[in-house]
């Protein structure tokens, strides 16, 4: 049987086994995965990141971050590392056995810890996603939602976690290459993909396919992509709508449920090992991929083709072709895609970018037929109307008295007169009454209140309203963690009520900065608790000299030019 057909290892035990130890497990110490651990371990256990048996132990972490290699020698670019929290990894000593438990609390698998150690966050960005700049999205996650303690050991598998949705999409490294043999498939490309399917990708797909002379897997990420990305339901309708666009007899679609990086050239040949589990004999790289955005400077985290230079190195020890492409483009005279450097001279070059495609999405403006099918553009109309249509959340921040509320309430009763939208207002006070009302001002506690109001705030956004916040939320972290949140669903508009201190102050309309002066009110922001000054928000209104009316205007025109509210 070819090496690529015949089954790989798993680290799930057998049925009856499952049974006994998920009993077993129930009395041992739990860690509660996080949406990333979920999908990293379901990778672990159905062979899918072959050759881990587990999380990285310390010796394998620090050999993969500085090498690439497990100490063992094995090709692996990326840390798969169980991050937890401080006060967890206190109760948790090496030797032990604990429990991962999805986040149901139903257990999935058993890990017997071998290592815990604090790692060096800023070594691993640097070496592993080429930076130690939180505009990378994975960099952000490492310092400001992983815990700080990793702990590594092997796995034993119990269950896969559940998935309600597209079940029959979704397969396993085994059921893949299962698939593959009771087709006869013997050579195989895999097209992995974080976007919807437009023409330029069809064309680059039915062109790999050719190439290679090969088999189509369409392949897609449906577990963590890039923060602000087309959600998976609709990417995955999307895919099955233009699915009859591909030979059924040599095309296959199946979802894989990966956590993406965004690592660029680690994680292009990290997906080819993945893909290389899975059955795959070929795999398609393009320009770019899996690139993370401009870096804090605005520029490229990553050349364009670093990504195929690096899996072209690699490719013959991992055991998959590559299979590269140039960028795609329309050429009109043509009515044809080609790769930019294949373009006829003299023609017309036609190309929407995905920022242009979020652009016309977002204004409702027209898509050409040349540039996607008109299948996908219902799709992707439906779940984002025109932005005069979605929800939003404008987020105000500022100090104690800097006239936060009495803008947000003002800015309120607008909304509220041009009608269309519901608007609710989750003013500091309010919310610290009623969400919050057990928490105090210490970082922790303020963070806490914060993701709160995020959390409300996007859940608001999703459903087509309106969210005014109007905490103090003095640390830049917090405030783009809740910007994180609310974009996936729709536009974050930060406000800095830009009030100085001594103005603050000298208004004390709460009597509450003299208290924090005489000591009376211990961290009070600005006095004796720090205060990080948004760098870019969206607006900065300066309240001394200006009235509260002309504020709460200025964000309507602020929304207005957004094309948040019909003009
Ligand atoms: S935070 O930091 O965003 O969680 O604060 P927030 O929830 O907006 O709550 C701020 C209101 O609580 C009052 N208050 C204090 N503010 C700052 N620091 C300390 N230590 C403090 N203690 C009480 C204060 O009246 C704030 O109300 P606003 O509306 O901002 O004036």
């Amino acid at each position: 049987m070819a090496s690529n057909l015949a089954p790989i290892p798993e680290l799930y035990v057998s049925y009856e086994s499952a049974q006994k130890l998920k009993v077993e497990a129930g009395n041992l110490t739990s860690h509660d995965l996080t949406p990333r651990q979920i999908c990293d371990l379901e990778l672990l256990m159905n062979g899918g990141f072959n050759p881990l048996k587990g999380f990285l132990t310390e010796e394998d972490y620090d050999s993969v971050v500085e090498t690439m290699r497990t100490k063992d020698g094995a090709l692996w670019p990326m840390p798969i590392t169980l991050d937890v929290s401080e006060k967890f990894a206190e109760s948790v000593e090496p030797g032990q056995d604990i429990a991962l438990r999805d986040q149901e609390g139903v257990i999935l698998a058993t890990m017997t810890v071998t290592d815990k150690w604090v790692p060096n966050k800023a070594r691993e960005a640097e070496k592993v996603f080429g930076a130690d700049d939180s505009a990378h999205p994975a960099v952000n996650y490492l310092h400001n939602q992983a815990g700080n303690v990793y702990l590594g050991g092997p796995v034993t598998g119990i269950q896969q976690p559940v998935h309600y949705d597209f079940r029959a999409r979704r397969d396993t490294p085994n059921e893949l290459r299962a698939y593959f043999r009771k087709m006869g498939w013997r050579k195989i490309v895999a097209f992995q993909t974080r976007n919807p399917l437009h023409r330029a990708h069809q064309e680059l797909t039915f062109r790999a396919a050719k190439e290679a002379q090969a088999n189509l897997l369409i392949h897609p990420v449906v577990g963590m992509t890039k923060p602000g990305d087309v959600d998976h339901f609709t990417r995955v309708r999307c895919y099955e709508a233009v699915l009859d666009k591909y030979p059924s007899s040599t095309t296959h679609l199946s979802l894989l449920n990966l956590a993406m990086r965004m690592a660029g050239p680690r994680e292009a040949l990290w997906h080819a090992i993945i893909r290389k589990n899975h059955g795959l004999t070929h795999f398609i790289v393009g320009r770019d991929h899996a690139g993370p955005g401009n870096n804090s400077q605005g520029k490229d985290f990553y050349g364009p083709y670093d990504a195929q230079e690096l899996v072209r190195q690699h490719q013959e020890e991992v055991g998959i072709e590559m299979v590269d492409f140039k960028h795609m483009v329309y050429v009109q005279e043509k009515a044809q895609y080609y790769p930019i450097d294949e373009v006829p001279e003299n023609s017309t070059v036609l190309n929407i970018s995905g920022t242009e495609l979020r652009r016309r999405l977002a204004e409702g403006l027209e898509i050409p037929e040349w540039f996607s099918f008109p299948e996908v553009v219902k799709e992707l109309r439906r779940t984002k109307p025109p932005r005069a249509k979605q929800g939003f959340t404008v987020f105000f921040t500022g100090f104690s008295g800097s006239g936060k509320s009495t803008i947000a309430n003002a800015l309120m009763v607008k909304l509220m007169e041009m009608g269309g939208r519901p608007v609710t207002l989750l003013d500091g006070d309010i919310v610290r009454k009623n969400l919050s009302s057990e928490l105090g001002f210490s970082k922790e506690h303020r963070d806490l209140n914060i993701r709160r109001i995020g959390y409300v705030a996007s859940e608001i956004t999703k459903n087509g309203g309106i969210a005014i916040c109007a905490p103090i939320a003095p640390y830049a972290t917090t405030r783009r963690a809740v910007r994180e949140d609310v974009e996936s669903f729709g536009a974050f508009i930060e406000v800095h009520v830009a009030t100085s201190i001594e103005e603050c102050e000298k208004r004390d309309r709460k009597g509450l900065y003299k208290l924090a002066r005489e000591g009376k009110i211990k961290e009070f922001t600005g006095i004796s608790d720090p205060y990080d000054v948004p760098e870019s928000p969206e607006l900065r209104v300066e309240t001394e000299g200006t009235d509260v009316d002309n504020c709460a205007h200025q964000v309507i025109l602020k929304l207005e030019q957004m094309g948040l509210i019909a003009g």
